[in-house]
Order: C-alpha cells, then sequence, then structure tokens
C-alpha cells in the first residue's frame, strides 16, 4: 500500500504508484475543518480517479461533530474506504488534539472514530502510531477498543510520537497486536520498508497483513513491483532504466499540471526531480537546470539530454535514509 503523505500522495504521484504494481492507496491527510468550511485545498484533495482504485481518502480531527460532517463529505466523493489518522506527528496537528495528539486520550479517540463510523457508510480504517511516547505505548488498548468501535483494518507505524521520525520502527508492537487472540481485524504495519527484502522479513517475521510504504517510494514508485516481484518468486527484478526513470518523471510533471495548472504543476515538480534522478552520477548539473525552469519545453530538453547522457545506466534502489536525509 501506499502510505498517505501530505504534499506527496497526491493524484500525479499515486498515478506512477498504481503503473508500478502500488494496490491500495491513501490521499494526503485532509483537515476535517477544511472539507466542512469548503476550503479549496481540502476539497481539492478529494479528487480521485478510477484508474487509482482502491483508494481510501484520508481525514484527520478532534472535533467529533467536525470530523462526523467531514465523513458525510468524504462519504459523498465515493472512494473504497475511509481513513482517520491518528498518527500526525507535527505540533501543528498533534498539540492541537488532532492527528497524534488523540493517542493522549483513548476515550477521545473512541468517540471521534465511533462519530465517524456512523456517520459513512464507507468501510472505516485508522492509521496511528505505537503511543505518544516511551511510557505511554498504548497501541494494544487502542487496537481492541478501535476494532469495538467498528474500525475495518489498522495501521500501525512503529514509531511513537515523540520519535518523529527518527530511530528504527519498532515492529514488536505490531506484531503483539496482530497476534493478540481478540484482534480480528487486518493489522498493516508501517515503518522503514525500503526495499523487498525487508519487506519479506518483515511479512514473515512480524506476520501482518499488508504492508504500507511512504517514503522509500518517493522518486522510487518501482519499490510496489519490486516488492510484490520478489514476494511472489524470490527473485529481484532489474532496477528501472534511465528511460523509465523520466518516463515515470515525465509522466508525474504533466500530471501535476493537469492536476494543478501550469505554474503551480512546474513548480511543486521541483521537490521532486531530485528524488527521480537520485543514485545518478554526477546529476547536479540537470538538477539545477530542472528546477529553474518554468518551461516545459526547456524541461523536455533536459529530459533528452539526460537520456541521452545516462543511457544504458542503471540506478540502483536508494535506501529511506538517503531519501529522508
Ligand atoms: C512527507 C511526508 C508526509 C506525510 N504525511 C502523512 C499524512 O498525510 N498522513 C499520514 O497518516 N501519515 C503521513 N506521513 C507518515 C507516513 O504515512 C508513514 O507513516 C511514515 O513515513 C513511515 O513510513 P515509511 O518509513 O515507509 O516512510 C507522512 C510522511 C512523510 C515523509
Amino acid at each position: 500500500m501506499l502510505a498517505p503523505m501530505e504534499d506527496v500522495s497526491d493524484p500525479p504521484f499515486r498515478a506512477v504508484c498504481k503503473d508500478n504494481g502500488a494496490h491500495l492507496m491513501y490521499t494526503e491527510f485532509i483537515s476535517s475543518e477544511g472539507l466542512i468550511r469548503d476550503a479549496i485545498k481540502s476539497k481539492k484533495k478529494l479528487d480521485i480517479f478510477d484508474y487509482e482504485k482502491p483508494v481510501g481518502i484520508q481525514i484527520f480531527g478532534g472535533d467529533e461533530e467536525s470530523l462526523s460532517l467531514a465523513a458525510k463529505i468524504v462519504d459523498a466523493t465515493n472512494p473504497d474506504l475511509l481513513d482517520i489518522n491518528f498518527g500526525c506527528p507535527v505540533k501543528k496537528v498533534a498539540c492541537r488534539g488532532a492527528g497524534a495528539g488523540v493517542l493522549k486520550d483513548v476515550p477521545l479517540m473512541v468517540r471521534l472514530t465511533d462519530a465517524v463510523v456512523k456517520s459513512t457508510s464507507l468501510p472505516v480504517t485508522v492509521k496511528t502510531r505505537l503511543g505518544w511516547d516511551e511510557n505511554t505505548k498504548n497501541i494494544e488498548e487502542v487496537a481492541e477498543r478501535l476494532q469495538d468501535v467498528g474500525v475495518k483494518a489498522l495501521t500501525i507505524h512503529g514509531r511513537t510520537r515523540t520519535q518523529m521520525y527518527k530511530g528504527e520502527a519498532d515492529w514488536s508492537l505490531i506484531a503483539k497486536v496482530k497476534n493478540n487472540p481478540r484482534t480480528s481485524i487486518p493489522i498493516f504495519g508501517n515503518g522503514d520498508i525500503d526495499s523487498p527484502q525487508k519487506a519479506l522479513e518483515y511479512k514473515n517475521r512480524y506476520g501482518v497483513d499488508g504492508l504500507m510504504i511512504g517514503r522509500a517510494a518517493i522518486g522510487y514508485p518501482w519499490i510496489f513491483r519490486e516488492i510484490k516481484h520478489f514476494l511472489k518468486t524470490g527473485e529481484l527484478l532489474e532496477p528501472p532504466t534511465i528511460d523509465e526513470r523520466l518516463d515515470a518523471c515525465r509522466k508525474h510533471l504533466y500530471g501535476s499540471v493537469k492536476w494543478k495548472g501550469e505554474k503551480l504543476g512546474i513548480l511543486e515538480m521541483r521537490c521532486h526531480y531530485a528524488s527521480y534522478l537520485k543514485g545518478l552520477s554526477h546529476v547536479k548539473e540537470f538538477r539545477t537546470r530542472l528546477v529553474s525552469t518554468d518551461s516545459p519545453a526547456e524541461i523536455e530538453d533536459i529530459f533528452s539530454s539526460l537520456l541521452e547522457h545516462y543511457t544504458n545506466g542503471i540506478i540502483t534502489q536508494v535506501q529511506t535514509a538517503e531519501i529522508a536525509a
């Protein structure tokens, strides 16, 4: 599954992930307050397309009424499921009683979830973390109580809120939730999967029902097909060629232009070139040119030069730590 990622998991990016084997995909998180205020930015994030199904829309909020109204709005857009974010660690969300902030108050989490479940006919899933901090890892209780109010699947990111994205994700508690005899819903594991080998190892070792992948897919949507192939055959696929890299990058770019308009589409694509080109030696000059132009024709010229320069160059998969850096 493709993880929900703000400013990343938008329709243009989801399209290239779908092409390369992502199964279930999630939108970026959407503010429930924004949706009910009819904020353009929030509404735009509801855009989903038939070719990308199954797709889940993720919302966040800390207020029952807002989440409930937002759930009704989501319902009308007809995704395959509605996900509630109880995992966002950033201050402006978690310290205002939403996202991972809700992990501090399990009864509130239960009430919020119950309100959403009762407001939609869609399957409701939740994505959360192990707990607020090292001393309050309450995911086992959280999982049981969310299941009891009708959540249909749970994704657990193996970190606490205070860890943010630092350190190594701890999947042992995820496995504990999965192995709890009271757990009957699917449990999806998340955190640090960045290679087919690790995907297989974690799937077997922790027994989860699905793997969710975030950072490793940024600029490397082939991670999905590589993992699927490895799980099925035990063999590693060849990494993408430079042509495949540029084709995906181009599709992402034109998708962005179509969805966001030329100016914004080109501007926001600038933060993705580095990841698509990561691993190529001496690529800095091309990258600098790509992020300095707003002309589609010039971007195409740079793509042509890249193709000429690196033909037959195979780029190996970049590890998550490198991407995060
Ligand atoms: C740029 C970025 C944006 C993110 N936005 C969201 C989000 O909107 N909703 C959410 O539930 N998690 C969000 N996350 C967390 C990811 O979904 C995921 O839990 C985390 O990156 C760990 O998985 P990974 O190691 O595979 O990247 C975000 C992560 C990143 C790096």
